[in-house]
C-alpha cells in the first residue's frame, strides 16, 4: 500500500515552493508536444526544431528505451528548455527520470504508488484523470493539477468544463486527440494550464527524420501560444 503520510509536508512545502515555478513554465508555455523517441540521436535536432521554432517545453514518453538518455540530451545542448517525462508507470521510470534530468513527470493515469514516490523525490507529478472521483483522490493528496486523458476520446473540452465546475480549484493539462483544429477550444479556459500533444511532432516524422516538417508544424503551434499570452 501507498505511504501517504509525508503527502501533507509535501503539498505545503514543495507544491508551494518548487512546484508553483514549474507549474508557472507550464503554464507559460501552453502547448507541450509529447514525442516518444525511440533513438538518442533524434532528441538534439527534435529538441532544436521545436526550441527554434519557439515551443520551450517537450515531453518525452518512458514508452521507450531511450527515453532517458534522450531527456539528459535535450536538457544538456537545450539547458533553457522545459524537460517532462511522460508516460510514467513505475517508480524506477520516476528515478530515471530525474537522474536524467526531468522537471515534471506526467502519468495517464493517477497510481498511488507513483504519486507517493515522486512526492517523497520531491519532483512534480502530473497524474492523469478522467473522472470526479479521481480528481478527489488527488486533492486528498495535495495536487491541484491533473492531466486530463484522453482528453478529446473522453469528451472534450464540453466534459471537461463540466467536470471541473465542482473543482474551481484544479489546473488541467488536457492531452490526447489535441490538434491544430481544436487546440484553442481548450487554451481559452482559465482551467486549462496547458495542452500536450503529438500533432507536431508525430513519431513518424521523428523516425523518418523529418526535423523541417517538424519545424514546421511546431511554429503553427508556437503562433497559437503566442495567441493566448
Ligand atoms: C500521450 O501520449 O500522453 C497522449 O496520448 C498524446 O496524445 P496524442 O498523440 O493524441 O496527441
Amino acid at each position: 500500500m501507498a505511504d501517504f503520510q509525508h503527502i501533507q509536508e509535501y503539498s505545503e512545502e514543495i507544491m508551494e515552493r518548487k512546484n508553483i515555478d514549474i507549474f508557472e513554465k507550464i503554464k507559460q508555455s501552453k502547448i507541450i508536444p509529447v514525442a516518444v523517441i525511440e533513438n538518442r540521436k533524434d532528441a538534439k535536432p527534435l529538441a532544436e526544431a521545436l526550441f527554434m521554432a519557439g515551443l520551450h517545453c517537450i515531453e518525452v514518453t518512458f514508452r521507450t528505451k531511450a527515453a532517458a538518455e534522450a531527456i539528459q540530451i535535450i536538457k544538456a545542448e537545450y539547458p533553457k528548455m522545459i524537460v517532462g517525462a511522460g508516460t510514467i508507470l513505475t517508480t524506477e521510470q520516476v528515478c530515471q527520470a530525474q537522474e536524467a534530468g526531468a522537471e515534471f513527470l506526467v502519468s495517464p493515469g493517477s497510481n498511488e504508488t507513483v504519486i507517493s514516490f515522486s512526492m517523497k523525490k520531491e519532483i512534480c507529478i502530473i497524474p492523469g484523470i478522467m473522472t470526479p472521483s479521481e480528481i478527489e483522490k488527488n486533492l486528498e493528496n495535495g495536487l491541484t493539477v491533473m492531466k486530463f486523458f484522453p482528453a478529446q476520446q473522453a469528451g472534450g473540452i464540453d466534459f471537461l468544463r463540466a467536470m471541473h465546475a465542482p473543482y474551481p480549484m484544479v489546473r488541467f493539462l488536457p492531452t490526447g486527440g489535441i490538434s491544430m483544429e481544436n487546440v484553442r477550444e481548450y487554451l481559452k479556459n482559465d482551467f486549462v494550464i496547458a495542452c500536450g500533444g503529438s500533432w507536431m511532432v508525430p513519431q513518424q516524422l521523428i523516425e523518418q527524420k523529418q526535423f523541417k516538417e517538424i519545424h514546421r508544424l511546431a511554429k503553427q503551434a508556437a503562433e497559437v501560444v503566442r495567441e493566448f499570452r
